[in-house]
């Protein structure tokens, strides 16, 4: 009860406080910056202790705490776990998207959290992006508006947000040292277009540099796109965040516009940037201008008068709780329905859930943005929740997925080593300069232990902090013959080598990663287990696991109780998909789904007719195998701590799906305009994004083809008639807008959402342009019978392309139209229009 009333009480305090805020002004900073020794600038623009900047108490200036982002607030412990961000995209839902971001921000400030690490907006290029997720999809006009909403909700409540990844980090292979390379007009038309509303628009606090370089610069020294670009076209006030370790030299960022090294200065410091400062070749003016920045933006948010945000406690309000949920009801996007769906909820029914995730809670991908949840709910639990009181739910995993990562069992299997012919628990380490163990060792270890982080792995003088190598050697024996996992967790990259085989290798740097493999052994055999292991910046850590894998049998065996399942069932949900440990951040994943699943699929739609497929991932996956064999498909992306309720719900028409697709699904991977211009061939570190602006939609209008799904595409339970399209002239000039209003009606018999879509044609241009390009959105919702009218205002903005001659965005006079549609590839109302010079 006290803790209800405490939250009550924040939720209040908070809304008056933001109001109330009050700020110290200009002069205040500058006196301020004055009063900062060199060296205190300096120190101020590296972070410290992964998640904070420093605070000056003798100069007033507050200590900021930062959390990840974007789907709810990672760090100090369990909070709301949200539905991906690709979910909340495929809402097509501003309002919903600045609840999600207001909520977030709640839940922030109850952890005295004031920047918060999200929203994420790179573009869609290819489903096997790692983090699409993430991410808004393939559109830049959807990507934005989401975000935009996103970052108001957010920075409402006072806490700042952050525009991530700054720019074109949009293949998690190889993301440090790879160049996206692209030609200024798809740079400004595509890429940057999804982030020029975060500043103009929502004036967002923070942007994120990247861990990639954009034409053969890293972001984070990138003067064009930070100093020129973001900070002077775009007039950003705010300051620029540099990834976790995206920093890469000293001098280059100083000059380049980061302002900020995260998550502490291994190049921006004093040692580095002092002598540059003596030389002439960084001005001081600069770290002013970043300390400047910094400061300036805490003031715009009443940091310096209220720093200290709330107690430092767990909001778990009903109403955040609801948010979370109404973002999977709103961005579930229903594919395919041979009329199976809604299922009979008054009729008792034996339902089968098949698949790897329908007992366990799949509430995201993996990396940087998991979230511990306060409420995890599985879709079997959600199930027998709302299901009739007759109906039996019964499950089979149907897939070996195992233990995300294997815990070691030290006690029963030890590793071992030799010493004077004596087996000894532990581990021997041999260090070595750099990240490719070359040269001599320079320190040699024995651990008893290989689950080693930071200052275990830190406290010899021969060794440095960053850029070294370790090989731990050491012996395994098991004592029971069959499956075990052999697996480790490692931040950043390394390898573990069984018996001379490599079996888990993630040689790069990233985040704390784990990675297993399933491998089978003989009782009383001796293994040689190596893992290699290299630190290139920010935490060190290594961990290797091994235990019993809990498969007694072959992997392929695994579907045999759920065919037997599928055959006694009525009704058979495929919970299927990806998961925290196949998708996710710092590596890219597979398009076909994982543990064999499309086949499992196969062998159920072979016994049971009734089959409704349930598909968790980031984007499109491989379904041209059985999306033919089955009756109805369900896009969940990840659908957070409770989403499981909202797809329960789908299933039985309470809730009426009403998402639409913020990518185009193709059958084939190899369909997709990016894949030829995806992956570093040549390994020269740069790929050249050769389908320029034609992405998405906008290929396959310009090639007249169709892909499976298109951009925009969702069914309902009810059908909806666009009876009129009227727009406010039929001649305008450069300078003016033009309103379209659409009129829809539901003549269906069910209530329901649909997303109305509106589009602009450049019918002549000196430049090819795409067919058509989104320009607007807006979701209603309607009752049977009901009908609305919807206004959008189009701008001059929304009419022009980027002339890489001109070097501007221009309007050309001509003949355009706009339609209305519910897809990319489903125009309802067209009208025609003159733009005169
Ligand atoms: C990710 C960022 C994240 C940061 C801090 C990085 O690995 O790319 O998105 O905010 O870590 O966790």
């Amino acid at each position: 009860m006290f803790r209800l009333l405490m939250s009550i009480t924040l939720f209040f305090s908070l809304l008056t406080s933001v109001n109330s805020q009050t700020t110290i002004g200009h002069q205040a900073i500058e006196k301020k910056i004055q009063a900062m020794t060199l060296s205190e600038k300096i120190d101020f623009i590296g972070g410290y202790n992964d998640f904070y900047i420093r605070g000056y108490e003798h100069l007033g200036i507050p200590q900021i705490r930062i959390s990840d982002g974007p789907v709810g607030v990672r760090n100090f412990g369990k909070s709301t776990a949200y539905p991906a961000a690709i979910g909340l995209a495929a809402s097509f839902d501003k309002s919903l998207a600045y609840d999600f971001g207001k909520a977030i921000a709640l839940e922030a400030r109850a952890k005295n959290v004031h920047l918060l690490l999200g929203p994420g907006l790179n573009i869609y290029r290819l489903p096997i992006t790692g983090r699409n997720f993430e991410y808004f999809g393939e559109d830049p006009h959807l990507a934005a508006q989401t975000s935009v909403a996103y970052i108001n909700g957010m920075q409402d409540q006072g806490v700042m947000a952050d525009a991530k990844h700054y720019l074109a980090n949009n293949q998690e292979f190889n993301r440090n040292h790879v160049s996206s390379d692209m030609d200024e007009r798809t740079m400004h038309e595509i890429y940057l277009a999804a982030f020029k509303p975060t500043v103009t628009q929502a004036n967002v606090a923070t942007v994120m540099a990247g861990y990639n370089l954009v034409n053969g610069i890293h972001m984070s020294e990138h003067h064009q796109l930070n100093n020129e670009i973001l900070k002077g076209d775009w007039g950003f006030e705010g300051f620029i965040v540099s990834d976790w370790v995206a920093t890469y030299d000293a001098k280059n960022a100083a000059n380049g516009g980061l302002d900020l090294e995260m998550p502490s200065a291994a190049f921006m410091n004093q040692q580095n940037l002092i002598p540059l400062l003596n030389s002439g070749a960084v001005d001081e003016a600069t770290i002013d201008d970043k300390v400047r920045r910094i400061l300036r933006t805490y003031d715009r948010f009443g940091l310096f008068k209220q720093s200290d945000l709330s107690q430092g406690f767990t909001l778990d309000e009903a109403w955040v709780r609801q948010v979370a949920i109404d973002a999977a009801r709103s961005g579930t996007v229903l594919l395919k329905n041979n009329s199976i769906l809604p299922l009979e909820r008054d009729k008792p029914a034996r339902i089968g859930v098949i698949g790897p995730n329908g007992n366990r809670v799949v509430t995201g991908g993996g990396g940087s943005s998991g979230v511990a949840p306060l409420h995890p709910l599985s879709l079997v639990n959600a199930l027998k929740q709302i299901s009739h009181q007759g109906t039996d739910i019964v499950s089979d995993s149907g897939v070996f997925t195992g233990a995300p990562y294997p815990e070691n069992l030290w006690d029963d299997f030890p590793l071992y080593i030799y010493q004077d012919d004596q087996k000894v628990q532990g581990t021997h380490a041999e260090f070595y300069l750099g990240t490719e163990l070359q040269g001599d060792p320079v320190h040699k270890q024995f651990f008893d232990w290989l689950k080693l982080e930071n200052e275990q792995l830190w406290q010899f003088p021969t060794v440095p902090k960053t850029d070294f190598s370790v090989r731990f050697t050491s012996f395994y024996s098991p004592k029971t013959t069959g499956y075990y996992s052999i697996g480790g967790i490692g931040d950043d990259g390394y390898r573990i080598i069984l018996n001379d085989i490599e079996v888990v290798s993630l040689w790069r740097n990233q985040g704390p990663t784990a990675a297993k493999h399933e491998v089978f052994m003989n009782a009383g055999e001796e293994y040689k287990v190596v893992v290699e292991f290299y630190q290139a910046g920010g935490g060190a850590t290594i961990q290797l696991g091994i235990k019993p894998a809990e498969m007694s049998k072959s992997p392929d065996d695994y579907s045999a109780p759920a065919i037997a399942l599928a055959k006694d069932v009525d009704y058979v949900i495929m919970a299927v998909g990806f998961d925290w440990q196949t998708e996710g951040e710092s590596y890219d994943r597979s398009f076909e789904m994982p543990y064999n699943q499309s086949e499992l699929i196969n062998q159920v739609a072979e016994v049971n007719n009734n089959v409704i497929v349930i598909i968790n991932s980031g984007g499109n996956v491989e379904m041209e195998s059985w999306i033919d064999k089955v009756n109805a498909v369900l896009m969940a992306w990840y659908p957070g701590q409770e989403g499981t309720l909202a797809l329960a719900e789908i299933l039985y028409g309470d809730t009426n799906p009403s998402g639409k697709l913020p990518a185009s699904f193709a059958k084939r991977i190899e369909e997709n305009p990016a894949y030829p211009f995806y992956f570093d061939d040549d390994g020269d570190l740069r790929v050249f994004y050769g389908e320029g602006i034609f992405l998405g939609y906008r290929y396959w209008d310009k090639v007249q083809q169709k892909p499976r799904f298109p951009f925009g595409y969702g069914l309902s339970y009810t059908q909806f008639e666009y009876t009129q399209l009227e727009i406010s002239a039929d001649k305008i000039n450069t300078t003016e807008n033009l309103t379209a209003k659409v009129t829809i009606k539901n003549i269906g018999q069910r209530a329901g959402s649909e997303v109305i879509q509106v589009y602009v044609e450049d019918i002549e241009s000196r430049l090819p342009r795409p067919i058509k390009e989104l320009k607007g959105y807006e979701k209603v919702h309607l009752l049977p019978g009901e009908s609305k009218t919807v206004s959008m205002t189009l701008t001059p903005d929304d009419f022009s392309f980027y002339d890489p001659m001109l070097k501007k965005w221009v309007v050309e006079p001509g003949k355009f139209k706009v339609h209305a549609a519910a897809s990319s590839d489903d125009i309802k109302q067209s009208a025609k229009f003159e733009i005169r010079p």
